[in-house]
């Protein structure tokens, strides 16, 4: 278990270290003083994004010292497993070829010895198919009538990035349909969506890699009964419940016709699952022709990485600075401001595809390492957090890198409003690397007709130290191709801080214990006796519950 040292041993990571203790009191608006080129020098434009990365404590020192941290953990040799399907995720012995669902040069895929592409483009075929009969309203359900509301049920990777992306791209969905995502077993989620649904009109989709999830089978078999008892008959499953998964016997056993089951492949990760029919719901929203186009955009952005030098590779840049903040500025989170108001369920997305991707704590090799690793993601809309906790960003006591990502164009331009998000946008990341000095703020206060003993009691609340660090990624608008470049992107940066840090992103075994906990919590909770078989505080929350529910008997 103890085959190779921690990185962190390394010559290179302890070359970071000093080179952090030299940056660590440096001012970001004194390095723009010293280089007024430092946009130009600190930017990129790639795959229609603009990546402006000036905005962060660092130098070019800084970048030729991550290049070789990158070269030193074989950055450029992992990228290659990666995308001829080795085995990378090493505890479940599978390839991770998210890339393969949107290989559009479809170019040969090899995992176990087989092409994976026929299979790709066959689901794919199944899904334009599909999707253009529900569409042209061929496809009917029970009673005749064509379909006006699709209900995805999934949780984790099987519903944040669909709805993620139907929100997304709201502006291209459908005008007869709308969509809706349950994912929480609690049954006010889908309780209350069903009060707003016609059955006879409604096409439940259900998505599950594993079809085991406890929430969306207890979902599914509420969705199928209540579609059951309102239709009458058993016999309208078939035209109202589709599958997602790629466990076929389990897709029979509940009752859906494998005909009507789009299948995907163990090597697809679940948080890297929705190019694949997981992507249904949005295919049938926005129609094939998008969706592909939302395939292509990741795949030029694959492209991109597969093959841009280090320090032009957007995911490998935006990667290497978050180790950078992570590993040698301490930082423990990160949060994305989305200026794009489409992109409000983006954050969400990304809390799972990061943390449960780089939330670990041992290598690949079995060693726990002596570093931080991920950082904890959180954001909202840009706009709405400078209401909310920009105060803790512009005045805490804590470093929080951050992601602006803005849309210079909206699809519902107001030039006021635009030019409202854009000022904004611009204004916070400024602010917060620049602050304002006692200095300035004197100034200000005394142009406001503060002084004497009143300025000297107002001075230090209102100082602001500034340097905190952000990166901006700017693009034209969103369209489906932008938004697959722009998820791509942050997979990709993933997987890049996975291979820094030596840990495999592709499993996910800290989701399992509290799974089976819940599992032997679930028969005391049928139960009205006294409960005693566990820890004081779970027996006396049980005994709790019991003491002020009504009786289950
Ligand atoms: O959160 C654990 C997890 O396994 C995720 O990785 C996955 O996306 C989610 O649960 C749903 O799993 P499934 O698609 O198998 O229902």
């Amino acid at each position: 278990m103890f085959m190779n040292k921690l990185i962190s041993q390394s010559h290179i990571w302890n070359s970071l270290k000093n080179h952090q203790k030299y940056l660590a009191p440096v001012q970001m608006k004194d390095l723009f003083a010293l280089d007024e080129h430092r946009y130009e020098n600190f930017s990129i434009e790639a795959c229609d994004l603009l990546l402006d990365y000036s905005k962060n404590r660092l130098t070019k020192d800084t970048l030729n010292l991550l290049q070789q941290f990158a070269e030193k953990v074989e950055l450029n040799s992992w990228v290659k497993k990666l995308f001829n399907g080795e085995l990378v995720n090493n505890t479940e012995r599978r390839a991770a070829l998210h890339i393969a669902l949107r290989n559009r040069s479809n170019t040969p895929i090899i995992v176990n010895g087989k092409d994976v592409m026929p299979g790709v483009n066959e689901v794919l075929d199944r899904m334009r198919k599909f999707s253009n009969s529900v569409r042209d309203g061929n496809w009917r359900g029970y009673t005749g009538k064509h379909i006006e509301n699709i209900v995805n049920i999934g949780i984790g990777g099987s519903d944040l990035g669909p709805a993620m992306v139907a929100r997304a791209l709201r502006i291209y969905q459908h005008p007869r349909l709308q969509s809706y995502f349950v994912s929480n077993v609690d049954n006010s989620h889908l309780g209350d969506i069903l009060t707003k649904i016609n059955p006879e009109t409604t096409l439940f989709i259900i998505a599950s890699k594993t079809f085991t999830t406890q929430e969306t089978i207890l979902n599914a078999q509420t969705a199928r009964r209540w579609l059951i008892e309102q239709l009458g008959n058993d016999e309208a499953v078939a035209k109202h419940f589709v599958a997602v998964s790629t466990a076929t016997k389990k897709v029979t056993e509940f009752g859906i016709d494998p005909v009507n089951m789009f299948e995907f492949w163990d090597w697809v990760g679940g948080r890297y699952s929705l190019w694949s029919a997981i992507g249904l719901p949005i295919s049938v929203m926005i129609g094939m022709e998008r969706f592909e186009e939302l395939l292509a955009g990741a795949h030029k952005l694959d492209q991109h990485f597969a093959t841009a030098p280090l320090l032009k590779n957007l995911p490998v840049l935006m990667a290497l600075i978050d180790v950078w903040y992570s590993s040698f500025f301490g930082t423990t989170s990160q949060v994305i401001l989305p200026y794009d108001y489409t992109l409000k369920l983006f954050p969400a997305y990304l809390q799972q595809l990061v943390m449960e991707s780089l939330g670990k704590r041992v290598t690949r090799d079995g060693n726990i390492v002596d570093y931080a690793t991920c950082p904890v993601i959180w954001g909202a809309p840009g706009n709405n957090g400078q209401h909310a906790f920009y105060q803790l960003l512009h005045q805490g006591t804590h470093i929080i890198p951050t992601d602006f990502i803005v849309a210079i164009e909206s699809h519902y331009d107001l030039s006021e409003h635009q030019d409202a998000v854009l000022s904004n946008a611009l204004a916070q990341s400024h602010a917060l690397m620049m602050g304002r000095n006692l200095e300035k703020t004197k100034q200000n206060l005394l142009n406001m007709g503060i002084e004497g003993e009143e300025l000297s009691k107002q001075l230090p609340h209102r100082v602001f130290p500034g340097n905190q660090p952000s990166n901006t990624i700017l693009y034209k608008k969103l369209t489906p191709e932008i938004l697959g470049t722009l998820i791509a992107l942050y997979e990709h940066k993933v997987f890049v801080q996975s291979v820094c840090w030596g840990i495999n992103p592709f499993d996910q075994w800290g989701v399992e214990l509290g799974k089976n906990v819940a599992s032997t919590l679930l028969p005391a909770l049928r139960v009205d006796t006294h409960n005693n078989a566990h820890d004081s505080s779970t027996n006396g929350l049980l005994n709790y519950i019991k003491a002020h529910r009504h009786s289950v008997l």
